[in-house]
Formats: structure tokens, C-alpha cells, sequence
């Protein structure tokens, strides 16, 4: 595994809000192939640390959704172990909540009704599911629009309601399969921005999976770039930008188009 860290020479690290205290995920030399002749992914080491928002980003079919779908607890290993605080994962799990491309939202059920979904496997009392959502809708902007359904909403409308709905759980981590890939690109810039600032409230972790290095640079702590043949990490990028890290100036300033160019230069350097 080639493993490199870099940072722009000119940034100021102490304005910088150090999340990292310990490890929530843990993939240690992981290996899987759907079979197993063909390995798709190929001795992964990965931790993530609570409260980090970490993105993966690497050419189409490289092993980003298997990974991400590895560490939900949808697939199993076919060797190596991944660990959710210590605990080898045995299956899905709603401290590890997951958002998809498409939003997957249930199409006979309100905003609310949708939110609220995960509470029927959890025994937590009506009243608190009642202020828990309210709560949830309140963040992610959708107030007015609880009794709606979802064909009544935009596109950015309804990732929202599937990012409510993983957040309602308060979850740990937040799993994001490319979230925001199927929005138009202002919505999709206000969403990014919702995102770090309940990211900030909320102080779970992110594990995003991303075709845009934009977003990756705008949203993340650390990127990680995965290369095609080998299925490995190729290039990991500590990010260090201003804070309040949802200000629109990072977008513009110097520092996002340096790490944007080491980004893009080591992309095009596994084609
Ligand atoms: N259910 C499946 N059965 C067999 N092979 C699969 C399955 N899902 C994915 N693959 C294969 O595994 C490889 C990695 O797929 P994966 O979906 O993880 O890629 P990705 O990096 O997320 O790609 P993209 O950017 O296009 O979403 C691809 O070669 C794909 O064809
Ligand atoms: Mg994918």
C-alpha cells in the first residue's frame, strides 16, 4: 500500500479544531470479492476517529461503494475484520446510518412518517420519537413540510428527508454514498453546507463516497483515494481549512485550490 500525507506548506494548523480522539471504525487488512477468485478489495487498512469526516473518492467501479456497504455491515470480509468501536460488525446497524444516492424514501409515507421509520425497530418512548423528529426537521430545513409525501418535494428536498431520517437515529457515524450526485449544483452546495454545519452540531462522523473533488475538499478532514487494479488506498490528504468550515470563502480560497490539485494530480495519476 502506498500511503502519502501532504499538506500545503502555508497553512496555519493551529486554527484548526483537532476532532480525532479515538477510533470508531477499524478495517484491518480487509479483503472481499462478490467471488472469490476476483477481489475487489484487497488488504484495507482503515480507521476513522469519532467526530471525523472522512471521504473516498477513485475511478468508477475502484470498491467505494463495497467498502462503505463493508463497513454498514451489508457485505462480510472474506478475510481481515472490521470493527465498529472494537466490535467485529455482524450486520446492519442504525448507530451506522447509511444514505444512498437515490433516497430510497417510501413513497406512501409523510416527510415525518419516513423520519421516523427507524423507530419501529427501537423501543423509544412516542413522545421522544415526536421530539427527536420535530428536532431533525428543524435542522435539515424541512419545517411546513412534515405532512407532506415525497412526491410532493425537490430532489434536494427529498435527500434531506434521507438524511433526516439516518440522523434521527443519532447515529455514530453517517455512511453517504454519493448523496448528493443525483441534485442540481446549487442545491447540491446547500446541502453540503447543511451538512458540516449538523455535522458540527451533532459530532458524528462522516464516511462520505464522492466522484467530486470539490466536495471532498470542501466537506472533509481527510481524503482518501482509492487506486483501480490493486484495490487499495493510493493517496490519503489531511485537509485543513478555515473554520467555520461551511463558510462559502473556503470554497474560493487558496488553500481549497491547492488541495484540489494535489487531489485531481493524484487521480490522474492512477488512470
Ligand atoms: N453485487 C455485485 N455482484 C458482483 N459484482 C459486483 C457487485 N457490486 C459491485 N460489483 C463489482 O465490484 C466492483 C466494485 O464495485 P463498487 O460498486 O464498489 O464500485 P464503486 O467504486 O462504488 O463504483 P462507482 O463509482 O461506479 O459507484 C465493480 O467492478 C463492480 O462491477
Ligand atoms: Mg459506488
Amino acid at each position: 500500500m502506498t500511503y502519502m500525507n501532504q499538506f500545503p506548506s502555508q497553512l496555519d494548523t493551529t486554527k484548526v479544531k483537532d476532532r480525532r480522539t479515538d477510533e470508531i471504525i477499524c478495517l484491518e487488512k480487509v479483503s472481499f470479492g462478490y467471488d472469490k477468485r476476483h477481489l475487489i478489495v484487497k488488504d484495507i487498512n482503515l480507521n476513522i476517529a469519532r467526530g471525523e469526516f472522512v471521504s473516498i473518492i477513485g475511478p468508477s467501479g475502484c470498491g467505494k461503494s463495497t467498502i462503505l456497504n463493508l463497513i454498514a455491515g451489508f457485505r462480510k470480509p472474506i478475510s481481515g475484520s472490521v470493527k465498529y468501536n472494537g466490535q467485529v460488525v455482524a450486520g446492519p446497524s442504525v448507530s451506522r446510518g447509511v444514505v444512498f444516492q437515490s433516497n430510497a424514501l417510501f413513497d406512501w409515507m409523510t416527510v415525518e412518517q419516513n423520519i421516523a421509520f427507524g423507530f419501529k425497530f427501537k423501543t423509544v418512548s412516542r413522545s421522544e420519537v415526536k421530539f427527536r423528529v420535530q428536532n431533525i426537521v428543524k435542522m435539515v430545513g424541512l419545517e411546513g413540510f412534515e405532512h407532506k409525501y415525497p412526491y410532493d418535494l425537490s430532489g434536494g428536498m427529498r435527500q434531506r428527508v434521507a438524511v433526516a431520517r439516518s440522523l434521527v437515529m443519532q447515529p455514530e457515524i453517517l455512511l453517504m454514498d454519493e448523496p448528493f450526485a443525483a441534485v442540481d449544483i446549487q442545491t447540491r452546495e446547500g446541502l453540503q453546507e447543511e451538512l458540516l454545519r449538523l455535522h458540527e452540531q451533532t459530532q458524528g462522523a462522516v464516511l462520505l463516497v464522492t466522484h467530486s473533488i470539490d466536495e471532498a475538499v470542501f466537506l472533509s478532514d481527510r481524503i482518501i483515494v482509492l487506486k483501480k487494479h490493486l484495490c487499495s488506498i493510493f493517496y490519503e490528504f489531511k485537509i485543513q481549512l478555515e473554520q467555520p468550515r461551511y463558510s462559502h470563502r473556503n470554497r474560493i480560497s487558496e488553500e481549497f485550490n491547492l488541495y484540489r490539485k494535489q487531489v485531481y494530480t493524484a487521480m490522474k495519476d492512477l488512470q
